[in-house]
């Protein structure tokens, strides 16, 4: 398994097609070099040029690389794969995406009361639902709640999209590409009525820890996103980057600690177990729940 612990499909069939989730040429070179020297490059000035976009998979459904040029070379919580759609995951892709999918293209605000055709539903943001089953779960016993998932993981936007249609669930859409670019870009000010980051890629090399998506940076971002009084819900079996979390969630000034003793919660009842979760526990990790809620302004 890879250190990060991306998501394993369990696509093995002669019939998966393998495909890059998000990775350009450029990236590749930018992958192989080692990753402080990343860090030590400074953005560019100015917006790099366009890049020549690949043809797509799946021509009606996710782009390979939705935010093309708006990337700025900057490091991500996630790692540029290759990954297995199996068949039916590649059949909802095709035929779900027009109706449940969305491109992080960076380019235009997102109204998500259009998204979700009702401009009273509350929506949450799950960044990484991985293979989606506990997305797909919260969003049936929860349907007073639009959850928009986030994530690069091609088979697992396909396996999601499927999920939603077998199981009638009209409050879910799934969202292509980076986080931070929707964070950034494509949401509005208190556009959320929460955010959900469950068991985020731990990195756990000290010199991968700039990778983590749990930062200073990203709780300032997403604090203007989130709506006074929403929540914020992390959970991780990666004992260091719950500390981490607990450590940079308790100095944010835009956060405060639902826990009256300030230290981790109880697992909320709305969270069902996920496909890491499984796998942590199995491993003997303890689970750390982070239950957070944005500060009046
Ligand atoms: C370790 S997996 C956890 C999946 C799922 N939450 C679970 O518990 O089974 C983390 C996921 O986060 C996704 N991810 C990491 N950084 C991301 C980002 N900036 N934007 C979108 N997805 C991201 C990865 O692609 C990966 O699928």
């Amino acid at each position: 398994m890879p250190e990060n612990h991306a998501p394993t499909t369990e696509a093995t069939a002669p019939e998966a097609l393998e495909v890059p989730e998000a990775l350009e040429a450029s990236e590749a070179l930018e992958a192989s070099e080692p990753l402080e020297a990343r860090a030590a490059v400074p953005a560019p000035a100015v917006p790099a040029p366009a890049r020549a976009r690949r043809e797509p998979m799946f021509p009606d459904g996710p782009a390979p690389d939705p935010a093309g040029s708006h990337h700025e070379r900057r490091i991500r919580s996630f790692q540029p794969r290759r990954s297995r759609v199996t068949t039916g995951q590649g059949e909802a892709l095709r035929r779900l995406w027009p109706k449940w999918g969305l491109d992080i293209d960076g380019l235009s605000k997102l109204d998500l009361g259009e998204l979700f055709g009702d401009p009273r539903l509350p929506v949450v943001l799950e960044i990484g639902f991985g293979m989606g089953e506990a997305t797909a779960k919260m969003a049936a016993a929860d349907p007073g709640t639009g959850i928009l998932a986030c994530d690069v993981h091609t088979p697992g936007q396909g396996n999601l999209l499927n999920l939603a249609e077998q199981n009638g669930l009209d409050n879910v859409r799934v969202a292509n590409g980076d986080a931070i670019i929707l964070l950034r870009e494509m949401l509005v000010p208190d556009a959320l009525a929460g955010l959900r980051v469950y068991f985020p890629d731990p990195w756990p090399k000290k010199r991968h820890h700039k990778r983590r998506l749990i930062q200073p940076e990203f709780l300032a971002l997403a604090a203007t996103r989130i709506a006074p009084g929403g929540l914020l819900h992390c959970a991780t079996d990666w004992e260091p980057y719950a500390e981490q979390m607990l450590e940079v969630l308790t100095a944010s000034p835009d956060f405060e600690n639902t826990q009256p003793d300030g230290g981790y919660a109880p697992r909320p009842e709305f969270r069902p177990l996920t496909r890491f979760e499984g796998q942590g526990l199995d491993k003997g990790h303890v689970v750390h729940d982070l239950l957070f809620r944005r500060r009046a302004a």
